[in-house]
């Protein structure tokens, strides 16, 4: 197990490349099964979570290979509909095969994926979807097992906006015989390249980007090519980072059209943030704001940006709360953040930050993706030495976000296979 070492109290500066969106790529990789033949996906981040997705599209017959961040998978010898307990249990997102498998093959055995660390994460509106398309579905034994002989195009309302549910029901009802209508359908933006690679495969999809999307079933698909998005959580968690440590950074290869509820919260703030096609230039503020935020689905706060935004209003003058309507009990982070010297509440799905002047170094444990960028970007002001304990959990989310923290001027470095 892995740790890093953050002296803090480094100004940042310089510019840092953004990579591409871990939650596309998770989306696009599943999307391959609907057909046969060879796809590339350029742009495709080298993380453990993509690592784990391959593996478990390799259990199923598919050939992947990794090179300079292409990504190829051949799914011409598919001859496996199951994604096991082993490597679901790894990643929830494993649960995108569900769709394609049914669709393209008429059967799927998908372990379910249980809760995660900060709670419990149902996968109901997956279910009713492959159902509402006609499929058999049973759970036995932890599986998630259905059947179809074909799939029928439905309508489909999910009560809540679900970015999994809403990919699993495209992925299926591409290949369903007529006319799926799916309202209240997410609108994050890699669900919207996932409908557009179902498109460039021959999908017929119209409504794109908005919540509500009408698919014409098609007879079969063909392999297609796609450069993945950038991740706007990597670029927003880099943007907190310019916030929090004077200086000024710029992204690059970055979209400021998927940042607007981030780059407002951090002009309130007081930061300067100007964007081209392609970049996002950030100056910290001269004083740091109290800011609220809620987060939201998109084009809200993201809530996966949550914990490292409470990071930076621990040091902020004032007070603020930080409220997370989706996951109502995504706070781990904060006695963590406390052990740091921060001062703040937490009361049902929202966090009472009161700013202190400075936070001082310490040890702290990693518990999730997000909740250990908070504590990376906590570090990085803290004043001495912090130790992030645990942090495979941000290797599943984020390349090498100590060689691009360093390249910016932040004394950090990865202390490696030593039992913490
Ligand atoms: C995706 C992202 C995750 C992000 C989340 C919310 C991926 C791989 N992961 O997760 O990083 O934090 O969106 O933006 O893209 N819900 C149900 N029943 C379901 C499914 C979801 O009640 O069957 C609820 C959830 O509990 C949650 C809300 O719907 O309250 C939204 O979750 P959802 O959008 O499905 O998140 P994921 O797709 O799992």
């Amino acid at each position: 197990m892995d740790k890093f070492v953050i002296n803090g109290g480094r100004t940042l500066n310089g510019s840092v490349a953004i990579s591409g969106a871990k939650n596309a790529t998770l989306a696009l990789m599943p999307a391959t099964i609907l057909a046969g033949g060879i796809s590339r996906l350029s742009n495709t981040p080298a993380l453990r979570d993509v690592t784990t997705m391959s593996a478990l599209l390799r259990t199923m017959g598919i050939d992947i290979e990794m090179r300079e961040h292409t990504l190829t998978l051949d799914t011409r010898g598919i001859d496996k509909f199951e994604a096991p307990y082993e490597h679901v249990k790894k990643m929830r997102a494993s649960i995108y095969v569900l769709g394609p498998l049914v669709a393209r093959f008429g059967q799927a055995k998908v372990s379910l994926p249980g809760g995660c660390a900060w709670g419990p994460r149902p996968v109901n509106l997956h279910i009713e979807a492959i159902r509402k398309l006609g499929a058999e579905v049973d759970l036995q034994e932890g599986y998630i097992v259905a059947r179809a002989s074909h799939l029928e195009g439905a309508r489909i309302h999910f009560d809540v906006s679900s970015v999994g549910a809403t990919g699993n029901a495209l992925m299926a009802s591409v290949l369903a015989r007529g006319t799926t209508v799916i309202d209240n359908a997410a609108i994050e933006p890699e669900i919207t390249q996932l409908a557009e690679y179902l498109v460039a495969m021959g999908a017929r999809i119209a409504g794109l980007g908005t919540n509500r999307l009408e698919v014409e079933g098609v007879r079969e698909l063909h392999a297609a090519d796609a450069t993945t998005i950038p991740d706007r959580i990597e670029a927003g968690t880099f943007l907190v980072a310019g916030a929090l440590c004077g200086g000024t950074i710029t992204l690059t290869g970055a979209q400021a059209g998927h940042l607007t509820a981030i780059i407002a919260k951090l002009e309130d703030a007081g930061s300067e943030i100007s964007a081209t096609s392609d970049t996002v230039t950030i100056k910290a503020p001269r004083k740091l704001r109290s800011v609220d935020v809620t987060a939201s689905i998109y084009p809200g706060f993201p809530t996966d940006m949550q914990a490292q935004w409470t990071a930076l209003m621990a040091v902020a003058e004032g007070a603020s709360v930080v409220t997370d309507s989706i996951y109502f009990d995504r706070f781990k982070h904060i006695p963590e953040l406390l052990r740091l010297g921060a001062d703040i509440d937490v009361k049902d799905n929202a966090a009472f930050v009161r700013g202190v002047r400075s936070l001082t170094g310490a040890k702290v444990m990693s518990t999730d993706l997000r909740a250990s960028a908070s504590l990376i970007l906590a570090g990085l002001i803290a004043r001495g030495t912090t130790e992030v304990l645990r942090v495979y959990h941000l290797d599943r989310g984020y390349e090498s976000i100590e060689k691009k923290l360093r390249a910016l001027g932040a004394d950090i470095k990865r202390v490696t296979g030593e039992e913490f």
